[in-house]
Parts: C-alpha cells; structure tokens; sequence
C-alpha cells in the first residue's frame, strides 16, 4: 500500500531580528510581561520593499527541502501553500513559486487558508493524493509575512508582540510500506468562533472605499484582533483533544511519542499541553522563543531545526498538533 514519507525539510527566515527591547521603543510593553506571558525573546521581521515576501520565503525554504530531499524543482509534482498573510489578495503564493523555482513543469498549485492549523491541513491533503496514487513528490509550504500588518502601537500590543514572519516546508514522497511514513491526520472546525482570532476587513464584506467614506482612525478592523484569554483556554483543551485522537487511532499512548511539535502559538500553550500529555522536555520541540508565532510556518520550521538538530531518528513517533484562527485544529502521527 502507497503511504506518504517526509523526505526534505528546510526553512527560512528574514535576518532581521526584533528583540522585546526595540518594541519596548514603539509600544508600552517590557521584555518581562512579554517573556512571561508568552516565553518569546525574540522574533524576526522582514525588510519592507525589501527582497522578502510570503512567497520568495517559501521558495528559499522550499529549495532548502528540495535539496535535503536529493530532487530538483522539476521532480515535484503539486505544490501546496499555507498562509493567512499572502503577498496577493489573488492569486494565492503557490503559484509564485511554481514560478520563483524554475519549473518547467505546469503541474497544480493549491493555496490552503487554515491559519495556524494551515500546514497540517496542506500535509494532510498531499498524504491523501499520494495514498490514492495520484502524485509521488508533493511540496508542502507554510510561509508568513505578519510584521508589516500589525499594529505596532501600545493599542496592538496584545497581538504584535506574538507574531513573526518565516517559512518552513517539506517535500513529501510516494513509498510503497505503510508502516513508516503519515500514519494518519486529523481536520477539526467550529466556524462559531471565527471572528474570536481574524482580520475582516478589507474584505468583501467591507471593501477599501467603506473605510474611506467611514474616515475613522479609530475603524482598526484592517488589525488582526484576538481575543486572547478566548483563544488560549480554547487551544489548551483542542490541543489535547486532538493528539489523544490521533494516537486512539493509531492505538498509541502518550508515552509512545518520541516528539511532539506543536504549533507555536505561545510558550505556556506548548507547556501546559506537555503537562497534560506527561512529556520530558526531550519530547517536545519548541523554537517560539527565537521567532514569535509565524503561524502556518511554525511547524515546518521547528520541524526542519529539530531533523537539522538531530532531534528526531528514523523509526521514532512524531506528532504535529496545531490550534488557532477559524477555530481551526489538527494533528498528524508520523512514523519517521
Ligand atoms: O496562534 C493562534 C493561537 N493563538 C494563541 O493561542 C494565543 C493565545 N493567547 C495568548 O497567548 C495570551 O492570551 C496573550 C499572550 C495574547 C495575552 O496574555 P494574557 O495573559 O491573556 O493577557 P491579557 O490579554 O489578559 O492582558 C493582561 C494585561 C492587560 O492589562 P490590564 O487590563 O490587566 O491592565 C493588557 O492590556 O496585560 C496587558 N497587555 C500587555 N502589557 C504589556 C497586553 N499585551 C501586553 C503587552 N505588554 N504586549
């Protein structure tokens, strides 16, 4: 039986780093608050104007993957992009970066708007078209510009604080043993929270001239807003939820992981779900105190780093487990 193997992971990010110090400059906000609250130090920002973009980050990262997996752009055949933050309105970022590596090949290109939970939800799709057959070499990208869109004043400070810009991705292959490899996923939603972790406007609910005839300064709905307190006790009870379901499936417990990436969405998240689920530290990969919450990259990212650190071993248990804006959550158990 075809199963579907992670055979490359790299990431990217911007050089620029963002200490909590430099936003203490632009914001009423101090390293301790943010250091607790959340256990981010630092994170990076991308040069406006300057070269990157959602797109051309995912691309780096993208190559980065292509090479650890010994195959060339041509050799890919689907590419799947997670973002919330695209350097388009339209056309979504996949197809940029058919174009930015060079293929020759017009093979698909599908953009996946599931936030936090995005890449999960892209691996998920490229496991189900390689377990059907139809495609061998699936690129699976998550890539985000945040810093340009927030509000970088002590009225943002709840939100801009927290979020990064990066990119991560992975090159899935077609192997013919179903006992390595995705094992399964796991897609959940309750659209009834959807306004609790977004950005409505513009949009076209509330197009751009609405906010030009409202002339309101104080109108921020082009601000990410999230209901902070909201979000966290949710995300600690879907977390759980959605690992113990992937290991039921799969008849597993808890203490058969050998690695645990959870989305980054906030240190004391990732801590308390360590907790519940009764993991070392060694089982549990966190990167947020280097680069914020960079949503639908913070996996592929902390995954290429943990491969690239030697943290994960063939044979061992992986799962990746996210949580954010829709509300949106997801798991995948992978024998690597
Ligand atoms: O990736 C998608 C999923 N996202 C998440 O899972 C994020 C979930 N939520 C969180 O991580 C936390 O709710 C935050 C880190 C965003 C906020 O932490 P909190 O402990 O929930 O703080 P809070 O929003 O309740 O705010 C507490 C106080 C408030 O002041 P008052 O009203 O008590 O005087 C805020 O105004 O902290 C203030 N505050 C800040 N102070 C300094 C909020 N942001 C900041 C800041 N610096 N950056």
């Amino acid at each position: 039986m075809l199963n579907s193997k992670i055979v490359g992971t790299g990431h990217y990010v911007p050089d620029n780093v963002v200490k909590n110090k430099d936003l203490e400059s632009v914001m009423e906000t101090s390293d301790d608050w943010i250091v607790e609250r959340t256990g981010i130090h630092e994170r990076r920002h991308i040069v406006l104007g300057g070269e990157d973009t959602t797109s051309t980050m995912g691309t780096k990262a993208a190559k980065m993957a292509l090479k650890n997996a010994n195959l060339q752009p041509d050799d890919i055949d689907f590419i799947i992009f997670a973002t919330l933050s695209p350097d388009y309105y339209f056309p979504g970022p996949g197809v940029l970066v058919q174009e930015q590596l060079g293929m020759k090949s017009e093979i698909g290109a599908l953009d996946v708007r599931n936030q936090c939970s995005g890449f999960i939800y892209g691996l998920s799709v490229a496991d189900q078209f390689i377990k059907t057959g139809m495609y061998t070499n699936v690129l699976v990208i998550g890539s985000e510009v945040h810093s340009g869109g927030l509000d970088m004043t002590t009225r943002g400070r709840g939100v801009s604080v927290i979020f990064g810009d990066g990119a991560g991705a992975v090159v899935m292959q077609a192997i013919d043993n179903n006992k390595t490899g995705v094992l399964s996923s796991h897609l959940h939603s309750e659209g009834k929270h959807a306004e609790e972790l977004s950005l409505i406007s513009p949009s076209t609910t509330d197009w751009v001239p609405n906010f030009i005839e409202r002339n309101d300064p104080e109108d921020i709905r082009y601000y990410p807003y999230m209901n902070g307190n909201f979000v966290f006790k949710n995300a600690v009870v879907r977390f759980q939820q959605v690992i113990m379901e992937a290991l039921n499936h799969n008849g597993y417990k808890p203490e058969e992981i050998d690695m645990l990436i959870p989305h980054q969405a906030n240190l004391r998240i990732s801590q308390f779900i360590q907790k519940q689920m009764n993991l070392p530290d060694s089982k549990i990969f966190n990167n947020i105190q280097k680069y914020g919450n960079t949503t639908a990259a913070s996996i592929p990212i902390a995954l290429s780093e943990a491969v690239a650190e030697g943290r994960i071993k063939e044979g061992d248990l992986l799962c990746l487990a996210a949580f954010g804006s829709g509300f949106t959550w997801a798991a995948a158990l992978i024998r690597w």
